[in-house]
């Protein structure tokens, strides 16, 4: 199932979503068996800031039907502790390391993914556009303009693969895709999470600390699944698919919808092996497919194409 991914050979087509698998925590749980069994075939860290953030006040996490929102607002060490104290842990694991970085301008994101990127450990870098650039007002992953800003002004300063990840929350996504594209992006990774609110139920205030929250799981797969085919039929660059991923199943969805590979996010706070499950799941689904094109040389069997329909 080797996949090459901008260049980078990947042993399977199984990434984590930003944030949602703490890589360091489980070594210090499960030991050196997180190596031997490591459950991703690369790994991305949690979104890091130039400076420390403490993240949003509690609670951070609503439990959605079949979905999660959480407002957990980027808690972080910044650079400087990431780069002594995650880095030299997170470079142990047995995959590559991407790193995702974001920033309130884009001359800040460009300064921290040039820190980054000029890392050995580092394999490559993701860029979380889905944040304001204080100096226009606009949320950079909206706005096709705005994101191929972040890219031009990131591009020189990294040459590593960059990897932009998408918001759901633009009028057209693939419109976003395709400017990241033109302005040097390696590759795009979609989705990031929905907008979402909850309300406590005894006080009809808001429940998460933070206001509002982004929801993720099954509850946003068929939109994912929309946005992955819709960005694919418009970019040449790899596209990494996520959203509700937790089966299988799903991920040859996506893989059907044009995905070189995918990521595994809110599933794994349910089953932390979830990445090597969905692996095993989906080898016989897949067919073969080319290792550098990604293209399927064989017909994904019934049970793929029709995933969907079995688990709504
Ligand atoms: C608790 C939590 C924390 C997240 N943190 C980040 C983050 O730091 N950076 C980022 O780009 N995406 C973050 N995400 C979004 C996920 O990486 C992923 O894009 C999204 O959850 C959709 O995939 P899923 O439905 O499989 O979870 C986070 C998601 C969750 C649920």
């Amino acid at each position: 199932m080797n996949v090459d991914l901008c260049g980078v050979s990947l042993s399977g087509p199984i990434l984590n979503g930003s944030g949602t698998f703490d890589a360091i925590a489980a070594r210090r749980a499960f030991g050196d068996a997180l190596l031997e069994r490591f459950p991703f075939d690369a790994f991305v860290s949690k979104t890091i800031t130039r400076e420390p953030r403490q993240g949003n006040p509690p609670p951070r996490l609503w439990e959605a039907p079949a979905g999660l929102i959480n407002s957990i607002g980027l808690p972080n060490k910044g650079l400087d502790g990431f780069l002594a104290h995650d880095l030299p842990e997170l470079a142990e694991l047995p995959v590559p390391l991407v790193v995702s970085v974001m920033a309130y301008t884009p001359a800040d994101l460009a300064d921290l993914a040039g820190a980054v990127a000029e890392r050995d450990e580092v394999a490559m870098v993701e860029l979380n556009v889905s944040c304001p650039n204080v100096e226009s007002g606009l949320v950079m992953g909206a706005d096709p303009s705005e994101t191929a800003r972040a890219v031009e002004a990131v591009r020189p300063r990294a040459d590593k693969p960059v990897i932009v990840k998408l918001t759901p929350n633009a009028t057209d996504p693939a419109a976003v895709a395709a400017a990241a594209e033109g302005a040097g992006a390696d590759a795009v990774s979609l989705l990031n999470t929905l907008k979402g609110m909850a309300l406590d139920p005894r006080t009809r205030e808001p429940w998460l600390g933070g206001g509002s929250g982004g929801l993720s799981g099954p509850a946003v797969r068929a939109v994912a699944l929309e946005q992955v085919a819709a960005v694919s039929a418009r970019v040449e660059i790899p596209v990494i698919g996520m959203g509700g991923i937790a089966t299988g199943a799903d991920a040859a969805d996506f893989l059907a919808a044009g995905a070189r590979v995918i990521a595994v996010g809110t599933e794994s706070f349910r089953d932390p092996a979830a990445g090597q499950r969905i692996r095993r799941e989906l080898s016989p689904l897949q067919g073969h497919r080319h290792p550098e094109t990604g293209e399927p040389s064989g017909a994904a069997t019934p049970e793929g194409a029709n995933s969907t329909l079995r688990s709504a």
